[in-house]
């Protein structure tokens, strides 16, 4: 069973260049010497990321890695050509002399040690965070420290339980300000201050309300980065340690007692206790590395268990992460140990269903196949592989359709949302996936978002995206119908109308290819099509896109201008664009200006649709898929036939399957009769409820698996009770093409299995014995018949190693595509010469107003999974229609009032919320819903993509009719966005210098290490 070390010590180079948010690319290399020895080092880098290099032990309390220097805490204190300064706070120069333990240092340190330390009570042994990895804990032995000469005091300040997943306890805060960094210059929530002019200082949310009461949106990076307990998860409270369960007067006697021996005996043996006890802790706490189940970032971290009970979530080494998570990733696993999970098999009895055994539920399931494969043929079966779970599990999906039955009816999630941008993609530069990784965009000296409320769908991609620009080295422009969080913060927010992307995508292009600003070396070395391309954009002016768009020409020029201008130019979109009639059209526009303005293949640039689901990007990857088996091979090309007859047996069939929006068509038709379907909520995630319940009513035969007993589970013959992501080993791949494994943290709960295992089971019993015994075997088969994938193997991807395909037979990965030659035959990108498809409902007399709908944060989809999560619930209940406040005025509607939302295509009954983040006559609902009959699906109608049948979601119009009742807010006064942020450049340890009583341990302080503007460069992005 995989177990993995604790977070990144600060020795680990690795980590500094790898992992977490961008840091200053270090200058040139030279010598210095440390404690009379000489090493390499970079000029311009913070001195401790040396002395931790050459592995020279040295205390350093404020210092993370992923933080950068933030001098708070003095313990770094080292003397630096004979003065003694911090070695965070104080950049490598050529020829540093630097000693770390002469006694004027050593003494500094221990002075600084002792001054934070007054701050906090220690009672090691009685501690849930007594883990081996207490910053503050392990300084003490560092510093061989016996005796405080500063006893604790105690600030006089209460407890702060009011977030329902961490607790504030001030009496144990050694204000090091590690989480006010990370919570302004990382997750950049700018909640956290420190209020350094107070007699007490501590840390404040929203200047000095409960926690939950502030804007504090539960990311937990102030949680993660606390170097003691003062910040503690809740699920560890009385849960980690042998003996912190202890009733509460207990617990108070246990640590007079600690202190007491301290008093006499000095606080080595005490600290010898707290080791023992901690060691012991080993036996019962397993640290399991896994990959968020949520979204498409792929934030991967370790889970603390004792049994099946989570104790906390640990990021600090996954590469699209780091110390980041959101407050799902974090906090949101509840779901996994949830009463309602399905622990046996159900087979329909009549109107009701009964509980079966594997054996009998397995044997059922193959023998109505059998049948009906008998009765229809192959292509009267269907399958839809779900984008949580493993790649490994979705490329059994497809391997199931195509080689059991005999059929290309397989497809995915992603045909709800990313399909548009992946085909896009293809066409144009010819991978459909990213271009490049979340580094890159960071590195964007222009960042443009396109129909993506990143901060709610992908909060950690944006915590980058927000802190480069915070940071002053990218600036941000905003396409959005709605002014959502990354809106506010933007450089510019354009607001054009709803479904006319493709119109201001094409008129810049021509501004700049009319005017000459293109990349003309670019575009004569490296891509085709230009004059097609001119061509097609040739009606589209200026003032022709200010009167579709409604964005004036004087504004698109200057974007034109401003993006052939830039340097570096990343655009991320999602499903504002591609829930669209156009949705491939503007994709590919979208790649074609990233083209004509030489935005590829470099560091800092490229298309970046940005994934939903958690395996949307490997669902597909894995050929679960109508037209393509793995990596994106055609089931018509001739060599992939071939490959897949060796290693199958079967010859792949020639012609496109059903995809999921065919498959519901063709069960009302009575052309299919069965569907398979796993973890996919289709009932209220698909659009037009009412045709989907028509289709599953039409089916002879489907089976559903999953967790719970879904709103989809409601039509099935057959439910298999599915295992957890924490309950399985795997991989799962992120919006970056990063391959990452996934470890199990608990074994499936009783009763259930695995997917990939239930697979086996009905091919088993249809003759076809797979026969595999781990995940890493149906890998090196995928590696086998995928060339994207030749070179992913587990041992490559062991612990947080990670791959972005493709992936070469000698395992050499590609995180940045396009550096030398496009995917196409001659090497050269394709400009697309696409079609404006205007939205097919605008609205009208009879439905005025236009519906637009998406995720919140807090909330995953439709909201199965966090719904089960009790914080979650509490401060995100259920969903509601965001009214603008002009619409509100006119209508007489205040927040609370009960309003019936009515389309062509049905009707739902929800609250009202009036913000200002929508306008006019546009209304939002979040597509999570608590009860399935007040699902947005139910307005949305079939109208889609033209290319990939994907739904337009976002182009509908319904009406509005008020009802009697008014409730209370539908948001909650605890949820953050009634919360007031304070921004600030970071901890502002300025100000702690400059109180009165502030002496630095190491005497007067020379210029070394000075201070805000070291600090500055050190969190810098590569310029
Ligand atoms: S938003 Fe809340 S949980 Fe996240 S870092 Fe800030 S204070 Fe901590
Ligand atoms: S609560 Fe913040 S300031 Fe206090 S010890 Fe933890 S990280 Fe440091
Ligand atoms: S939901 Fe997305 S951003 Fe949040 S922790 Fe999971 S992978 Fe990361
Ligand atoms: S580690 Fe805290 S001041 Fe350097």
């Amino acid at each position: 069973m995989q177990q993995t070390d604790h977070l990144p010590t600060p020795n680990d180079a690795h980590i500094r260049s790898t992992v977490g948010p961008t840091r200053p690319a270090s200058g040139p290399a030279v010598d210095i010497q440390i404690d009379g020895a000489t090493f390499t080092a970079f000029t311009g880098e913070p001195l401790v990321d040396a002395i931790n290099r050459a592995q020279i032990e040295l205390a350093q309390v404020c210092y993370h890695p992923q933080l950068g220097p933030i001098q708070t805490c003095d313990t770094c204190s080292v003397e630096i050509d004979g003065q003694i300064g911090r070695a965070c706070g104080t950049n490598v120069a050529a020829g540093m002399v630097v000693r770390t333990q002469t006694i004027a240092a050593r003494a500094a340190q221990r002075d600084a040690y002792d001054r934070i330390v007054s701050n906090h009570d220690l009672y090691c042994t009685v501690c849930d965070n007594n883990n081996g990895n207490c910053t503050v804990h392990n300084t003490l032995g560092i510093l061989g420290i016996d005796h405080q000469t500063r006893p604790f005091q105690p600030k006089g300040y209460a407890k702060d339980d009011s977030n329902p997943f961490y607790r504030y306890d001030p009496d144990q805060c050694i204000l090091c300000g590690r989480c006010v960094e990370a919570c302004q210059n990382v997750q950049v929530n700018e909640t956290l201050t420190i209020n350094w002019e107070a007699e007490q200082p501590r840390v404040l949310w929203d200047g000095g309300k409960p926690i939950g009461e502030s804007s504090c949106v539960s990311c937990g990076h102030c949680v993660t980065v606390c170097p003691c307990n003062a910040l503690q998860e809740k699920s560890m409270l009385g849960q980690a340690g042998m003996f912190t369960g202890i009733p509460l007067p207990v617990w108070d006697a246990a640590i007079d007692v600690v202190k007491g021996v301290e008093a006499s005996a000095g606080l080595k043996p005490i600290m010898n206790v707290s080791d023992i006890e901690s060691a012991a802790r080993d036996r019962y706490i397993k640290k399991t590395k896994t990959v968020c189940t949520y979204c498409g970032v792929g934030c991967s971290f370790d889970v603390w268990t004792d049994e099946r009970h989570i104790l906390k979530v640990e990021p600090g080494l996954g590469h699209a992460n780091g110390i980041s998570t959101c407050v799902k990733g974090k906090f949101g696993w509840d779901y996994v140990n949830s009463g309602d999970r399905l622990t046996s098999p159900l087979i329909r009895d009549g109107d009701r269903f009964r509980e079966a055994t594997w054996d009998e539920a397995l044997a059922f399931v193959a023998r109505r196949f059998m049948e009906i494969r008998e009765q229809h043929g192959p292509d009267a079966l269907a399958f839809v592989a779900s984008s949580k779970a493993s790649n490994e599990e979705a490329f059994l999906v497809q391997k199931f359709a195509r080689q059991v039955i005999g059929t290309n009816n397989v497809d995915n999630c992603s045909r709800y949302c990313q399909s548009p941008a992946s085909k896009g993609l293809s066409l144009t530069v010819g991978i459909g996936g990213d271009s490049g990784t979340i580094k890159d965009i960071e590195n964007a000296s222009l960042i443009i978002t396109v129909g993506s409320n990143t901060a709610e769908s992908h909060p950690v991609l944006a915590t980058r995206v927000k802190r480069a620009q915070k940071l002053g080295h990218t600036k941000v422009i905003v396409f959005d119908i709605r002014e959502h969080e990354l809106a506010t913060r933007a450089d510019q927010f354009l607001r054009p109308k709803p479904g006319t992307d493709f119109v201001w995508l094409g008129a810049v292009s021509k501004f700049i290819l009319d005017n000459g600003l293109e990349n003309t070396a670019f575009l004569a070395e490296r891509v085709n099509g230009l004059d097609e391309f001119r061509e097609s954009i040739k009606e589209f002016t200026l003032e022709y896109a200010e009167k579709e768009t409604g964005l004036s020409a004087a504004t698109l020029e200057a974007l034109a201008r401003q993006i052939a201008a830039e340097e570096r130019v990343c655009i991320l979109w999602a499903m504002g664009v591609t829930q669209q009639c156009g949705g491939t059209d503007t994709s590919a526009a979208i790649s074609n200006l990233l083209l004509i303005t030489g935005n590829y293949g470099r560091l800092g640039t490229g298309a970046y649709p940005l994934r939903g689901h958690n395996n949307v990007q490997g669902a597909s990857d894995m050929g679960a898929m109508p037209d393509q088996v793995s990596g994106y091979q055609n089931v018509t090309d001739e060599l992939t036939v071939q490959r897949h007859e060796r290693e199958w047996g079967v010859t792949l069939r020639a012609q496109r399957g059903l995809d999921n929006t065919q498959m519901l068509d063709a069960a009302i038709h009575g052309q299919l009769k069965a569907m398979w379907i796993t973890g996919e909520e289709m009932s209220l995630t698909d659009a037009n409820a009412n045709h989907l319940q028509e289709g599953f009513e039409a089916l002879e035969f489907l089976v559903v698996q999953d967790l719970y007993f879904t709103n989809t589970a409601r039509y099935a013959d057959v439910v298999f009770p599915a295992a957890a992501s924490l309950e399985k080993e795997g991989t799962f791949t992120n919006t970056e093409r990063r391959i990452q494994r996934l470890y199990e943290v608990m074994p499936p709960l009783k009763g259930t299995k695995p997917d990939w295992q239930i697979y086996m089971g009905v091919a088993d019993r249809m003759g076809h014995r797979w026969g595999y015994t781990h995940p890493s075997e149906i890998m090196a088969e995928i590696a086998r018949l995928t060339p994207y994938f030749a070179g992913v193997t587990y041992e490559r991807l062991e612990g947080y190693n990670t791959l972005c395909w493709p992936v070469a037979e000698d395992g050499t990965d590609q995180p940045l595509l396009y550096t030398e030659r496009f995917n196409f035959p001659d090497g050269k990108a394709r400009l697309y010469a696409g079609e404006y498809r205007p939205r097919e409902q605008a609205p009208n007399e009879e439905f005025d107003l236009h519906l637009n709908s998406g995720r919140m944060l807090e909330h995953f989809h439709e909201g199965n999974m966090t719904f089960r999560v009790e914080g979650i619930a509490v401060t995100a209940p259920d969903a509601f229609v965001e009214v603008s406040q002009e619409l509100a005025a006119e209508r007489q509607i205040q927040s609370g009032q009960w309003v019936r939302l009515v389309s062509e295509h049905g009707a739902v009954r929800l609250q009202a919320l009036v913000t200002g983040r929508v306008s006019d006559n546009e209304l939002y609902v979040p597509m999570n819903a608590r009860k399935a009959q007040d699902a947005v699906n139910h307005l949305t109608g079939s109208q889609g993509d033209s290319i990939t049948n994907t739904p337009a979601y976002k182009d509908n119009r319904v009406r509005m009719e008020i009802l009697g009742e008014v409730g209370a807010n539908p948001l909650p006064a605890r949820n953050f966005r009634w919360g007031h942020p304070t921004p600030q450049t970071g901890v502002e340890v300025e100000r702690k210098w400059a109180r009165p009583d502030y002496v630095y341990p190491g005497g007067e302080l020379p210029m070394l290490g000075n201070s805000l503007n070291a600090r500055v460069d050190a969190l810098g992005a590569d310029d």
